[in-house]
């Protein structure tokens, strides 16, 4: 039987080619998202994956849009943990809700959605937890000392779940995205995003569908002895 993954912020940008890679992977797939109706309408219109609405950064939330998941399509086998948002300020000018916001969507909603999924993945013997950290989370960034924390706190959660979950037939690894073609790269100050191209070797943005291929790679039975580890894709920005 076709394993379910569930893809969180699944609808647009890097985690609608997730989701859409992993439905051509031949997986079941559902892909979450908190606010946008309309892209999440447009996406099912344009691949057929089911869409189901609920906030990361609320646990019971999650608690909850699990369970409805795993009753209309069956155990969550794969949980790629996409979602994530900007809200870029210098620190000086930085809103303690602005650190809020990000870190309670970024890295608490990495464990709020984690933490219902992981019971059903102990007793079955099997799980994929990938987490989409980001360059940022590996070297900083000027303007996101909320997003850069968040990041970072998802690559320390990922490898601590890679040594909890290892006897159990789960693995955990992060992938750390450099910029890449979506909304999010697009809303930054379009002198600034000139600016960051220039410090990109391969001389462009990524697409959304380099990180997903990382994705489906991961999700799969030939990486089970791949486990804490991060994978950069970030075209050579930034080498660990
Ligand atoms: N390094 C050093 N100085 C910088 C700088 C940098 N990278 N970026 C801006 N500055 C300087 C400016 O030159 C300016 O200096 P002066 O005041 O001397 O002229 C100052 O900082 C800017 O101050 P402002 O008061 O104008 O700042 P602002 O309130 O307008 O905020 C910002 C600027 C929002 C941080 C803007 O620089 C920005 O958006 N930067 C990009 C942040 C970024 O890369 N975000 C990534 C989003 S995509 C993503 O997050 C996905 C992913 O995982 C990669």
């Amino acid at each position: 039987m076709a394993r379910t993954a569930l893809v969180t912020g699944g609808t647009r940008g890097i985690g609608a080619a997730i989701a859409t890679a992993l439905k051509a992977a031949g997986y079941q797939v559902a892909a979450n998202y908190a606010g946008n109706d309309d892209a999440a309408k447009t996406f099912t219109d344009e691949t057929g994956i089911k869409t189901y609405k609920w906030s990361v950064a609320d646990y019971d939330a999650c608690v909850q849009g699990l369970k409805t998941v795993e009753g209309e399509l069956g155990p969550v086998d794969v949980l790629v943990n996409n979602a994530g948002i900007t809200r870029d300020a210098p620190f000086h000018k930085m809103k303690p809700e602005q650190w809020r916001e990000v870190i309670d969507t970024n890295l608490t909603g990495v464990f709020n959605m984690t933490h219902p999924a992981w019971p059903g993945m102990r007793e079955r013997g099997f799980g994929r937890i990938i987490t989409i950290s980001s360059i940022n989370g590996q070297k900083g960034q000027f303007g996101q000392a909320n997003y850069a924390a968040a990041k970072a706190g998802d690559l320390g959660l990922t490898k601590t779940l890679a040594q909890e979950g290892a006897g159990k037939g789960i693995t955990a690894n992060a992938i750390c995205p450099g910029y890449i073609a979506t909304d999010m790269v697009m809303a930054v100050p379009e002198k600034v995003r000139e600016a960051i191209i220039g410090q990109i070797p391969v001389g462009r943005l990524g697409e959304p569908e380099e990180i997903a291929r990382c994705v489906v790679f991961l999700a799969s039975d030939d990486a089970g002895f791949i486990t804490g580890s991060t994978i950069s894709a970030n075209g050579g920005q930034f080498v660990v």
